[in-house]
């Protein structure tokens, strides 16, 4: 298997989002999130991509769930050396896709240092290998917060720093302060905000990108219907909502690029990334997410997928037809794009 750097940090060219085995795209029993995650790292998919806020909420708890890191400790107390592990924290809301008014970011020095120890005793290991902010605290300079992530480092609790939804002037800011190994956004074939001047910025400044949400949560894959998403939040986004029958389109393309390769919606969506990143100079590793061990070994020939430059220029056709926006939350500075 071939690997890939994000910064300094060595990873497999296709990640794994835990997210997805939690209950927000539907979920599944801890175990046999565990059994997919066995597949997908004996397979070579290594970089293993979760948050302390990902997981169901305990009832009456507020604050980051924990549940998806508690779902993974057993996993790591077995094959932690086998893998390279990222984790986040910084949204301190669980996130229901609502605008919900409380402060939904904290990016403290004091509350770097304490979501750090929660993680690491939830995961129950000694060190994270890629520690994100997962959103940048609009009250917190993010000198600040980057500051106290290269605290962590020095402590030996964090290999490499992340961020999450940065601007592009965010990262240079935080890159000054120390080192960034990778940032984190949504980059697809149906997000491509980022394309202008957050994945410049990372090329320049050599920090890789981490493209999550890959797949358009599901979408592109052609594989979701309406009644599905209309069971979860992603029924409540403008793309997957009202703009759903205009968005076919978006599929249809993909499924045709798809059929010339006897390939799947999933892996010309993984491969065109893949391909833009190297068009853009970028080292990119997508992290899709998916319950089913079999879809996770599908995903993974993404990799050995060569699209043509027909192919690129039909899928890049794809940008201007999208109807909605990627933001899921009611608040535009949710994402990067929204403040730059
Ligand atoms: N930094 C952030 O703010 C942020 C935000 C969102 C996500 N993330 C990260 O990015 C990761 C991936 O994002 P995501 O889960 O939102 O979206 P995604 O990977 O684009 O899509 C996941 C969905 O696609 C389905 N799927 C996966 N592989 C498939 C295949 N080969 N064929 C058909 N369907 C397939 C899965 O369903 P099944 O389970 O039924 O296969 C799941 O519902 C997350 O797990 C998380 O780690 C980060």
């Amino acid at each position: 298997m071939t690997t890939t750097h994000l910064g300094d940090l060595t990873v497999s060219p296709i990640g794994f989002g835990c997210m997805a085995l939690s209950h927000v795209y539907g979920g599944t029993t801890d175990e046999a999130a565990r059994e997919t995650l066995s597949t997908a790292v004996d397979a070579g998919i290594t970089f293993l991509d979760t948050s302390d806020v990902y997981g169901k909420p305990r009832d009456g708890a507020s604050g980051p769930a924990g549940t998806n890191e508690e779902m993974l400790a057993p996993f790591l107390a077995k094959r932690r050396d086998e893998v390279q592990l990222a984790t986040k924290f910084g949204i301190t809301a669980p996130r229901d896709g609502t605008d919900a008014p409380a402060k939904r970011t904290d990016g403290r020095p004091e509350y770097a240092r304490s979501a750090c120890d929660a993680s690491l005793a939830r995961l129950g290991v000694d060190t994270i290998d890629l520690y994100y902010h997962h959103r940048p605290d609009p009250d917190v300079p993010i000198e600040e917060t980057v500051g106290a992530m290269a605290e962590l480092v020095e402590a030996g609790k964090i290999r490499h720093i992340g961020l999450s939804e940065v601007t592009s002037e965010e990262l240079r800011r935080a890159h000054a302060v120390h080192p960034i190994a990778a940032l984190q956004s949504e980059w697809s074939l149906w997000s491509r905000d980022v394309e202008d001047r957050v994945v410049p910025a990372c090329a320049e400044l050599g920090v890789g990108f981490v493209p999550y949400s890959p797949l358009g949560r599901g979408f592109l894959t052609g594989t979701l219907t309406k009644e599905q998403v209309a069971g979860d939040f992603r029924g409540g986004t403008s793309r997957m909502g009202e703009a759903w029958d205009a968005n076919q389109k978006i599929v249809e393309i993909v499924a045709e690029v798809a059929r010339r390769h006897d390939a799947t919606n999933a892996q010309v969506a993984l491969a065109w990334l893949l391909h833009r990143a190297a068009q853009m100079g970028v080292s990119a590793v997508p992290i899709p997410g998916s319950r089913k061990p079999e879809r996770a070994l599908e995903n993974l020939g993404a990799v050995d997928l060569r699209l043509d430059a027909d192919d690129m220029t039909q899928l890049d056709s794809i940008r201007s037809l999208v109807e909605g926006s990627r933001n899921i939350v009611n608040n535009p500075t949710w994402i990067s794009s929204g403040r730059e």
